[in-house]
């Protein structure tokens, strides 16, 4: 498989992303900025920028003249270079980061690790951009506990499609741990690696909020549920409304990621 491929969940218009991880994007990165810390000044890389929710963030710190991102999806690269003004946004993979050695102060990955085609590579590849002493840092959801949205979502999945969804459930994603993210830190040599949790929520008018962007395939829920039968979608939004409590008005969902930061 391709660097690109790793990308293919994501080719979705990223109007649907917005509705589905999108919403979360700007909480999670002021808690991984916050969590990690950056000096005003520095020059940073956001790797699998998406529609350039961290991107956005790191420019409000440094400035966008300072912030480069990159990421496969040529679409997603392109909403990033639009929301984010100044900013240099390439299409690249982190397995090949078009970037010279020592580029950067820090080097960041918001929900993205886990769907890199060679982590190790990927991660590496961070280090290799960011200075000695600067901050190479990611965070991924905690897709077996308290990530609600997807948590509920995949358990509805399993009542609905068992077998497929086994095979499908994102809990069986790698690095999506505090020790598996910092142990991979420490593989590629990264120092004072530390790790945590990052609690975010989102915001939703009612369930049908919740539910619009799941048929149109986005990202690996998405595509689980695209790839159902009409019936069958019926049968999993039910079962998945049913699991958050049959919200009958606006809800807030809870949801916890992990992080790992280490220095260059
Ligand atoms: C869940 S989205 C996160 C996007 C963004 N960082 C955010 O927080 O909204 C995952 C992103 O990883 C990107 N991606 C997938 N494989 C990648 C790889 N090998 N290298 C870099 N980015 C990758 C996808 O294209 C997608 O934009």
């Amino acid at each position: 498989m391709s660097y690109a491929e790793g990308a293919a969940t994501f080719r979705a218009a990223t109007d649907l992303y917005g509705r589905f991880i999108g919403r979360y994007a700007a909480s999670l990165a002021a808690a991984l900025i916050e969590a990690v810390g950056i000096e005003p000044g520095s020059r940073l890389l956001d790797v699998g920028c998406g529609p350039g929710g961290l991107t956005k963030a790191l420019a409000a710190v440094v400035g966008a003249e300072n912030v480069s991102a990159v990421d496969p999806s040529e679409p997603f690269a392109e909403t990033c270079r639009e929301q984010v003004p100044g900013a240099d946004v390439q299409v690249a993979a982190a397995e090949e980061l078009p970037f010279a050695d020592d580029s950067f102060d820090g080097a960041f990955a918001q929900l993205v690790v886990n769907f890199m085609t060679d982590a190790e590579r990927g991660v590496g590849e961070m280090k290799r951009v960011v200075k000695p002493g600067g901050t190479v840092a990611a965070c991924t959801w905690d897709y077996a506990g308290e990530m609600t949205m997807l948590r509920a979502y995949w358990d509805a999945a399993h009542e609905v499609a068992p077998d497929e969804a086994a095979q499908a459930d994102e809990n069986t994603m790698r690095y999506a741990n505090v020790a598996e993210l910092t142990g991979l830190w420490r593989q590629v040599g990264l120092d004072d690696v530390e790790g945590g949790e990052l609690w975010v929520s989102a915001a939703y008018e009612d369930f049908d909020d919740l539910w619009a962007p799941f048929p149109g395939g986005i990202g690996p829920a998405g595509a689980f549920c695209a790839a159902l039968e009409p019936e069958r979608q019926e049968v999993l939004c039910t079962a998945f409304a049913r699991r958050l409590g049959d919200p009958s008005g606006p809800f807030e969902l809870r949801a916890r990621a992990w992080y790992a930061a280490g220095r260059a």
